[in-house]
Parts: C-alpha cells; sequence; structure tokens
C-alpha cells in the first residue's frame, strides 16, 4: 500500500514544489517506486523542477475527464520517480472524489505517492489533500509563513488529515542567531506540528530546480532531502542543522 502525504503551506512561495521534488529524489534513491502530483492547476512547475517538460503529453485532468489512461499520463522524471502534471485549467470534474479513486488506481504500483498542493486553502488545497492520509506542512521561519502553516494544518485536520509533520525549509543558521528569523522552537510552538525536517538555505538548490537538474548528492539541501526520507521510511535520524 502506498503512503499518500499532501505537502502543503497556505502561503505561496514557501518552497511546496521544490520540497516535494527533493523528498521524491531522495526516497526513489533509495529503492522507492515514487510517485508525485502536481496539484497546481494552471500554474505547474514540477514538470520543470523534475526536468521532465519536453515529455508531458497528458495530465491528470484527462485521467479524470476520461481522455486518457492513468499509464498514458505517468511522466518520467530526471531522478526516475514518475510525475503527474497539472492540467492548466479547472473542470467540473474535478472531484475530491475523482481524485481518490484516480490516486486508487496507482495504489499497487508506487511506495509513496506525494500530492503537491497549490497556495492557499481553497479548491486546489481540497483536490491535493482528498487523497492523501497524511500531510508535511512546509513553513520558512518567518510569522506570516507559520501562522499560515497553522492555519494550513487546522484545514487539513478539517479534512479529516490529522497526522501533519513540520518542514521547516530555507533555515539560515546565522540570520536566526541574528535574531532576523525565527528558530527552531519558536515554529514548532507556533503551528503546534512535530517536526520531520528542516531543509537549510541553499542557493544550489534554488539554481538546479529552477532549471531542472539533478540536485549535487553533498549540497546541504540533498543531505537534509535524505535525511527527512529516512524518517519516512521509519528510520531514527538525528536532527542535523547544516
Ligand atoms: N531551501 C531553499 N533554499 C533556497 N531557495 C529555495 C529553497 N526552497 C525553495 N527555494 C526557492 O524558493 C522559490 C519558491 O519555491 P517553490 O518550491 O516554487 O515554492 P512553492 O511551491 O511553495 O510556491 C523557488 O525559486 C525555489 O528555488
Ligand atoms: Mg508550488
Amino acid at each position: 500500500m502506498a503512503a499518500r502525504i499532501v505537502i502543503a503551506s497556505g502561503k505561496g512561495g514557501v518552497g511546496k514544489s521544490s520540497f516535494t521534488a527533493g523528498i521524491a529524489c531522495a526516497l526513489q534513491n533509495s529503492g522507492h517506486n515514487v510517485l508525485v502530483v502536481d496539484c497546481d492547476i494552471g500554474l505547474r512547475s514540477l514538470d520543470i523542477i523534475l526536468g521532465a517538460g519536453a515529455d508531458m503529453l497528458f495530465t491528470w485532468g484527462d485521467i479524470i475527464a476520461g481522455r486518457c489512461s492513468c499509464d498514458d499520463a505517468l511522466t518520467r522524471t530526471n531522478c526516475g520517480c514518475s510525475l503527474l502534471c497539472a492540467p492548466s485549467e479547472f473542470e467540473e470534474c474535478f472531484t475530491p472524489e475523482a481524485m481518490r479513486s484516480m490516486a486508487d488506481e496507482y495504489e499497487e504500483r508506487f511506495d509513496f505517492i506525494l500530492f503537491d498542493s497549490p497556495a492557499g486553502i481553497g479548491n486546489g488545497f481540497r483536490l491535493a489533500a482528498a487523497a492523501a492520509d497524511s500531510a508535511i506542512v512546509v513553513a520558512t521561519p518567518d510569522g506570516v509563513c507559520v501562522r499560515s502553516g497553522a492555519v494550513a494544518a487546522d484545514s487539513l485536520a478539517l479534512l479529516g488529515i490529522k497526522n501533519s509533520r513540520l518542514v521547516i525549509n530555507r533555515f539560515d543558521k546565522k540570520a536566526t542567531i541574528k535574531g532576523k528569523r525565527l528558530n527552531i522552537d519558536d515554529v514548532i510552538d507556533s503551528t503546534c506540528l512535530r517536526l520531520i525536517g528542516v531543509v537549510p538555505q541553499d542557493n544550489v538548490l534554488s539554481f538546479n530546480m529552477t532549471c531542472g537538474r539533478l540536485l549535487p548528492k553533498r549540497s546541504p539541501s540533498a543531505a537534509a532531502f535524505s535525511r527527512i526520507a529516512s524518517r519516512l521510511e521509519g528510520k531514527r535520524v538525528p536532527l542535523e542543522i547544516d
């Protein structure tokens, strides 16, 4: 049975899609079959981030609307995980039930199905959460983002997802020591979520992902993704702040 995880944040631009790509590649590299579902209707990004752009023919919207099969819509990515691209427009047939039925079709073939939520807590967010059984809330260590992360976690709980974990993204030790960013304890206290990992501010990530290149294995963010992937596999990995 696949673990189905929605990646959410409330606020946009905090690193949900980058995190989804990083964790998908880390899980795939450790031998799992991973499916990523880009749920950002009209603003898809994971085809570029995961270096899959040119191959994309169908989207998950085409599956739900009956225009293609589940196999037709799967796109291969640079790290070997599979991707379902987001449709460019919303259609009436995109319902939570349809998302769940579609995810059920992939259940046997994948170990992890990751749903990358759009910003906000509206329709797209609800569709992304519909087929998930747990969540990862991504927050950068600042007041606005932490508050929207807490709202997203509350909204997920109302949708029936009680198991939400926290990822602190773009952590910058120097800025935190200078008091320019919230510290890790503050973010945990404000969101009331269990921490599953901390991803450092990493300009290599920003450069590589925006042009669909794999992260170098030794980059600080790749190491963080690999530790978080191990925790998702149920391993006990000490928290390391790069
Ligand atoms: N850990 C990080 N270090 C540096 N840049 C990051 C990090 N995480 C995300 N970014 C950058 O932040 C921007 C927004 O990221 P993205 O994943 O698209 O956010 P979201 O999906 O939440 O809107 C991108 O330019 C991305 O490269
Ligand atoms: Mg995104």
